[in-house]
């Protein structure tokens, strides 16, 4: 059985027997005005950070959410964009794809703006999504991506950049490792279905997705969630996870490379009121402007030393440089 049988087995089995906090430390679901999360679907809460980000969802959007789960986040997408089809929700799992088809039926009656046609539910896997090229504003996926293997995740990811229109956004949260995963849990096919064993490093997930062509990525939280300690998974030191949430773009990546945002500034600290660069970059004196982290590196390394680098925030919402 390859792993990604033993993950369908693995998901078939805590749909028919949720599990509360399953592979995740439970987090609160987004509570949002006017909408109410049946309790069913909130204790099927699969994932470890969000991909539902209010200020994304502008101009009504259409979703294809990979990996439906309980259907809560595809509830969430539906909340702001409330029209038949406006997700679409994928599972190979038939008996996910019952639950959340369940849930999402209790909440209609719980919620009087939801109607069970904004998500529209069907079989399909994240190596095929049952869509058309360029078809959709938005793809999210919440802890589904982390348990492929790597040339898998290629695979997947090149399938979400296949359906988003151009300037679409892929948005993810998945487990990241703080140093790489040993091979004997990476072999562990139980674990890795479990979200706890197949995390890549913050970089490695970075150069899949610029890998496979998105020109823009924003990380817009990075946090501790898990740790592996040394008894349980016979490590010598203990090893955290951390969740991570970004949003990549479907643009072209610029010529000297794809612009990742991680919430560092540049200020300009010198005797003028402006620093122009010459690159597009204007930066005024004592102001922090958002740069990217290749703008951050050619800005920091200049001569002068009249530029000051911030740190990443690891929350980044926009208007930066590029
Ligand atoms: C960790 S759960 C996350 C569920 C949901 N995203 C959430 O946040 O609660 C992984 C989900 O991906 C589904 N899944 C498993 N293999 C998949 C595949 N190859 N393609 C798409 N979805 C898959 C599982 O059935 C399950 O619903």
């Amino acid at each position: 059985m390859s792993y990604l049988e033993t993950t369908v087995k693995f998901y078939t089995e805590v749909a028919e027997q949720p599990q509360v906090g399953l592979c995740c430390v439970q987090s609160s679901p987004l509570q949002l005005p006017g909408l109410k999360i049946p309790k069913q679907m909130q204790e099927m809460n699969y994932g470890c950070g969000s991909t539902v980000h209010p200020t994304e969802l502008a101009g009504e959007p259409t979703t294809l959410y990979v990996g439906v789960g309980g259907g809560l986040e595809a509830l969430q997408f539906a909340y702001f964009c409330r029209r038949p089809g406006a997700v679409i929700a994928v599972d190979p799992v038939e008996a996910m794809r019952q639950a959340a088809t369940r849930n999402l039926e209790i909440a209609a009656q719980q919620n009087p703006w939801f109607d069970v046609s904004f998500v529209e539910i069907r079989t399909g896997d994240a190596f095929n999504l049952p869509v058309a090229d360029a078809s959709v504003d938005v793809v999210a996926q919440n802890c589904l991506f982390n348990i492929f293997e790597p040339a898998d995740l290629t695979k997947a990811l090149q399938e979400a950049y296949r359906v988003l229109k151009p300037g679409g956004r892929l948005i993810m949260s998945d487990p990241i490792a703080t140093s790489p995963i040993p091979e004997h849990l990476r072999q562990d096919e139980r674990l890795r279905a479990m979200c706890l064993s197949g995390a890549l490093t913050y970089q490695e997930y970075i150069q899949h997705l610029v890998d496979v062509g998105f020109g823009q990525v924003e990380i817009r939280a990075k946090r501790p969630y898990r740790v592996l300690d040394c008894q349980s998974y016979n490590l010598t030191e203990p090893l955290v996870l951390e969740s991570l949430d970004s949003v990549a773009f479907k643009v072209l990546i610029p010529e000297d490379g794809a612009c990742v945002f991680t919430g560092r500034t540049a200020i300009y600290l010198g005797a003028e009121e402006f620093f122009d660069d010459s690159a597009g970059h204007l930066l005024q004196r004592g102001v922090p402007a958002a740069v990217c982290d290749k703008t951050a590196k050619k800005l920091g390394s200049l001569p002068s030393k009249e530029i000051l680098i911030t740190d990443s925030t690891w929350h980044y919402t926009g208007g930066g440089c590029c």
